[in-house]
């Protein structure tokens, strides 16, 4: 392979278009084909592989008997193993695979972005780790409006005002604070020699890097970051090497938490906003800590639910997406006939109508967490469905909760020897972030700030709308759908599971999850099984190529549901699952370069 020799520069791909209802103003597609609301930009329509009957492709999982790694890249996949190896444990290797993924899988792999862990150590002890990004001190409710109120189209998503205060590396450092077994510079090694070293483009990720090759120098007109030195285009097998994100990776090495907030890479990060009109500053990273919280527990059928809180929406929407669907007889309907698919997408259009209502940051507004999951009260929610029509999401509002006042991300897991299990999803939000690189510290900066409801209506990059629980303040973490999630059967850890995706994270993990304890498949082929997703507005189902039967989709169309093809795919899912007989089932996803690596 050809050795590409630059200082600057690094990989990949994954980055969303939105081509459904945005905050640019364009109209949502109607009927048909489409890409939907947002697609890969660099997915591979041409080489796609042939759908078999459910599935993506006839991908085999990977086995191992001692502990296994699931990740976005082959290469972070055996940077965790490697630790696992050397006798780390869970958590070492998801904080060595967060740290490698920063530099082979820039698209979403990060330390300028932020994250979700749900941790459960083998006892069956349960955290959670909140390391989501933060509003900076100098963030304001309209800040992302002109004088009339409109919204400024992209300054949510391109450039210096679209990041969050990064929370990953904080979120790393208290991670293996708490329980990590190897040295910090033991688990940060393997990245720095990735970014000094280089590592091969993957085809996914050259062309990832060569469609956004404008956007990087529009935002970065002095620099030549993840470019080759001429600006030709990169090809398959091309290595990238990341030096100044090598010295950064060493301070945070050496320096731990100072690495990064404060001192040389802070005073850098600062400059780079002060340069481009952003409001990120030393004082905002200083204060910037990860959040340990509680996780959130619930039930389906006999399993046990362990998964991520608000600052995320993903795990309040997915146990009342699981409790919404309880009482119907989903398996003897079957995967995806008619009925099974129309009671998931009513209880996916009442969902995200209470994420909009409701959901918000826990440290700024009250989220009635325990109300919203509460059976009695999702039964309510089914009071105007009916078999015969599709509801009609103008008629559906967030519910009333008595009581209660109005006021290119990535995912990974990690099971170790002892069983212990890692699931994390992590993001600069869209892919390649706000394209912003800190100059003289390589690494790129979220555009998180997106997630926010920068005003209330208005929907964001995955047409997400929002309200005041979720409006822009200094401090406030902007809400997420990531649903890092771990599941118990019997006491005993049965499937960690997780996806990048936006808005779909939450259907696509609901799914995988339904897909083994409903429909009787592996973790592989639920993973490989295609897909659908709906978010109450805009009211239509998109769903990958083959996903439906003709029967299905006729008898959907004639009882009113909008649905819409794909062009693209759904979810990049990573999901370790425990067979019986104790030995892991590694399943990644297909639709890209995600790889399993086990021992
Ligand atoms: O936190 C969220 O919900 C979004 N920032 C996630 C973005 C994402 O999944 C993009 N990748 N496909």
């Amino acid at each position: 392979m050809k050795k590409v020799t630059h200082s600057f520069h690094s990989t990949i791909l994954l980055f969303l278009v939105l081509l459904g209802a945005c905050r640019t103003g364009q109209k949502s597609p109607g009927v048909g084909r489409s890409s939907g609301v947002y697609q890969y930009e660099n997915e591979k329509k041409t080489a796609a592989p042939r759908r078999t009957g459910p599935y993506y492709s006839d991908r085999q999982a990977v086995t191992g008997k001692n502990g296994m790694v699931a990740s976005a890249h082959p290469e972070a996949s055996k940077v965790g193993v490697a630790i696992l190896k050397a006798g780390g444990n869970a958590v070492d290797a998801a904080v060595a695979v967060q740290f490698a993924l920063a530099v082979v899988y820039p698209g979403a792999g990060n330390i300028g972005g932020g994250g979700f862990m749900v941790y459960r150590e083998k006892t069956g002890q349960a955290y959670t780790l909140d390391y989501r990004e933060k509003g900076p001190e100098k963030a304001h409710k309209d800040m992302y409006l002109d004088s009339a109120k409109n919204v400024i189209p992209q300054l949510s998503l391109t450039g210096h005002l679209a990041s969050g205060v990064p929370g990953s590396v904080d979120g790393m450092v208290e991670a293996h604070r708490r329980f990590g077994k190897l040295s910090w510079a033991q688990v940060l090694q393997p990245a720095i020699d990735l970014a000094e070293k280089g590592v091969a483009l993957t085809e996914r990720e050259a062309l990832g890097l060569n469609r956004t090759k404008k956007s990087f120098l529009r935002v970065n007109p002095d620099k030549r970051y993840f470019m080759k030195a001429d600006t030709t285009d990169w090809k398959t097998g091309e290595w990238l090497i990341q030096k100044d994100l090598g010295q950064t990776l060493r301070r945070i090495q050496e320096q731990g938490r100072a690495g990064f907030y404060e001192g040389e890479t802070a005073r850098l990060l600062a400059a780079e906003m002060q340069r481009g009109g952003g409001i990120i500053t030393e004082n905002d990273l200083k204060n910037y800590h990860a959040v340990w919280r509680d996780p959130l527990v619930g039930s389906f059928r006999d399993y046990k639910i362990i998964t991520m809180p608000p600052t995320s929406s993903g795990g309040v929407a997915l146990l009342q997406l699981l409790r919404l669907v309880e009482p119907y007889p989903l398996r003897k309907w079957g995967w995806n006939s008619d009925s099974t698919v129309q009671v998931m997408i009513e209880a996916e259009r009442r969902v995200y109508a209470d994420r909009a209502k409701f959901l918000g940051d826990p440290d700024f507004v009250k989220v009635p967490v325990e109300q919203l999951i509460d059976k009695a009260y999702l039964q309510t929610r089914w009071s105007d469905f009916t078999f015969a029509r599709a509801t009609d999401s103008r008629n559906v509002k967030g519910g009333m909760l008595p009581g209660y006042e109005s006021l290119e991300t990535t995912h990974f897991s990690v099971v170790d020897q002892e069983g212990n299990a890692v699931s994390i999803t992590t993001t600069l939000n869209g892919g390649y972030g706000s394209r912003v690189v800190v100059n003289g510290a390589g690494f790129l900066m979220n555009n998180e700030m997106d997630d926010f409801s920068i005003k209330p209506g208005v929907p964001n990059m995955f047409g997400l709308i929002g309200n005041q629980a979720n409006a822009v303040a200094p401090g406030k973490r902007m809400l997420s759908s990531m649903t890092p999630t771990i599941v118990e059967q019997d006491g005993k850890l049965y499937m960690v599971v997780g996806t990048p995706g936006g808005s779909t994270i939450i259907t696509s993990v609901y799914q995988t999850i339904l897909n083994v304890l409903e429909f009787g498949m592996s973790m592989q082929q639920s993973v490989n099984a295609l897909k659908f997703h709906h978010q109450w507005l805009p009211d239509k189902t998109t769903f990958e190529e083959g996903a439906f039967s003709e029967e299905t989709v006729r008898k959907l169309q004639s009882r009113g549901y909008m649905l819409e093809q794909l062009t693209n795919s759904l979810g990049r899912m990573d999901c370790i699952l425990r067979r019986p007989d104790g030995s892991l089932e590694g399943a990644s996803d297909p639709r890209a370069d995600d790889t399993s690596v086990g021992y």
